[in-house]
């Protein structure tokens, strides 16, 4: 029996340096240029709002964003290879959403490769509005690739 998203056992928990291991392993798998340990362990100590997603006891996904001034901005977040497509990922955003208004946040802000298709669709049902492009942001095999800057308004959303 397959369970639905509402009925499994799923939470989101501070993401703390012991996790390290496991987000690299999936960082490693999921991106061709995937973050440093030590990228992960400076938004850590920082104190950048870092988001673990635990399913049935597993983390399966991960988010760092900076909070400041009204505005959210999702660094990374990124889902676990084999739970990809399953509703992970909305179920997230939509709690990130969450914890950003709560720290008065007004807009929620992302960069994301025209490439990745999934990302943008998603980011789309949610209600992202593509604001804007970055030349050139991201590194790719052969050169550089621009990013798209989506936005979403905090505010619209009904407490
Ligand atoms: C992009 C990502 C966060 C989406 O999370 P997810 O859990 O896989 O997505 P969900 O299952 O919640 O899907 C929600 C919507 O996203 C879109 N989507 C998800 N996977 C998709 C795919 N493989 N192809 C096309 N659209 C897809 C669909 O519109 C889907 O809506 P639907 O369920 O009504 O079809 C996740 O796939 C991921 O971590 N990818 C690798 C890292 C990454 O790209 N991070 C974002 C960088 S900006």
């Amino acid at each position: 029996m397959v369970l639905g998203i509402e009925e499994q056992s799923l939470f989101l928990r501070a993401l703390k340096e012991k996790d390290l291991p496991m987000v690299l392993d999936i960082e490693e798998r999921v991106y061709g240029f995937p973050w440093s340990q030590q990228i992960f362990k400076d938004c850590l100590s920082m104190g950048y709002s870092s988001w673990a997603l635990i399913n049935e006891g597993e983390l399966i996904a991960y988010t760092v964003l900076s909070i400041a001034v009204g505005e959210a901005h999702i660094l990374n977040i990124c889902i676990h290879p084999e739970k990809q497509g399953k509703g992970f990922g909305r179920f997230f955003l939509q709690k990130l959403f969450k914890i950003a208004k709560d720290k008065k946040a007004e807009r929620i802000f992302l960069e994301v490769r025209p490439s990745n298709k999934a990302a943008i669709d998603l980011y789309k049902k949610l209600g992202f509005e593509k604001i804007g492009q970055r030349k050139a942001y991201y590194p790719t095999k052969d050169g550089r690739e621009d990013a798209l800057v989506y936005s979403f308004d905090l505010t619209s959303l009904i407490d």
